[in-house]
């Protein structure tokens, strides 16, 4: 070997992108298992647990879209997350999301929104999420997971898709009570993004079950409408959980909007 080396440029198919995966609620990373090893073929995948959740560290208050949004941010830098970065957020993780794009617009390379809404709570809402709140201090968790639980399906899937619905119990009722009850108040409390969705000006993907009890499809078009860069995929026989519900489906439309955005092949037009 001689001295005469030069820096080789070359191509590293490791990670060309990051995704950031932002659970919803009362969830936590282990929701997006079905994403975890069919994506990471495609992007880096980063799925925290918000704080409260999970394997994370659960403080006894502290909680709102900004602080779950800014932990977000400081893991994204603790681990040197290289842009491109692509936010997806499903449903309360969408509201993070939002939050995410107002307060740290320079880690937003793409969007994903998936089962949520721009609009905040209605005051009725917000009287829902303080009985909520006074359910689990009276109850715990497991009552309000077990309330939830068929609202988070299409009919179909919670009869015939056994497994994953007691997974998600599963992981509902794992949930700590400081955590539910800060994520409820913050979701309560939480911004009207409708007026910045004009403004996005990265590409954004929403993905929506068409049988999404909690957020109804419609309102989701009406979002998608709103936001100029953005495409809509419609997942047929899925709650307010496509991801889980219709694993192959929701992988692939987020792959092709990765591929076609992010890593534009020189040869292959569509991969
Ligand atoms: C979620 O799935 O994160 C929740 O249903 C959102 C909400 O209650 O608004």
């Amino acid at each position: 070997m001689t001295n005469d080396i030069v820096n080789l440029a070359y191509i590293d198919t490791i990670k060309d992108c990051t995704l950031l995966l932002i659970h919803g609620f009362p969830f936590n990373s282990m929701m997006w298992w079905p994403q975890i090893n069919k994506l990471d073929e495609t992007a880096r995948v980063i799925a925290p647990d918000l704080r409260g959740f999970g394997e994370s560290e659960t403080p006894t208050d502290n909680y709102s879209m900004r602080v779950f949004a800014d932990d977000c941010r400081a893991l994204l830098d603790s681990i040197g997350a290289q842009a491109p970065i692509i936010v997806c957020g499903l449903s309360m993780g969408g509201y993070i999301a939002f939050e995410f794009c107002r307060q740290h617009p320079d880690r937003v390379d793409g969007l994903i929104l998936t089962a949520t809404r721009a609009a905040p709570d209605a005051p009725a809402d917000q009287q829902g999420r303080d009985r909520a709140i006074e359910t689990v201090k009276a109850n715990g968790v497991n009552v309000l997971a077990r309330g939830l639980l068929s609202k988070l399906f299409s009919d179909h899937n919670y009869e015939h898709q056994r497994d994953v619905v007691e997974s998600v119990q599963q992981m509902m009722e794992s949930a700590t009570e400081h955590g539910v009850i800060g994520a409820l108040a913050a979701m309560r409390d939480r911004a009207d993004s409708r007026p910045m969705l004009g403004e996005i000006d990265v590409p954004t993907l929403i993905v929506h079950g068409a049988d999404d009890k909690i957020v109804p499809l419609d309102e989701a078009r009406t979002m998608a409408n709103s936001i100029p860069n953005s495409e809509m995929v419609v997942i047929p026989n899925a709650g307010h959980l496509p991801n889980l519900e219709q694993p192959a489906m929701w992988n692939e439309a987020v792959t092709q909007f990765l591929m076609h955005h992010f890593l534009p092949t020189p040869f292959l037009a569509d991969v």
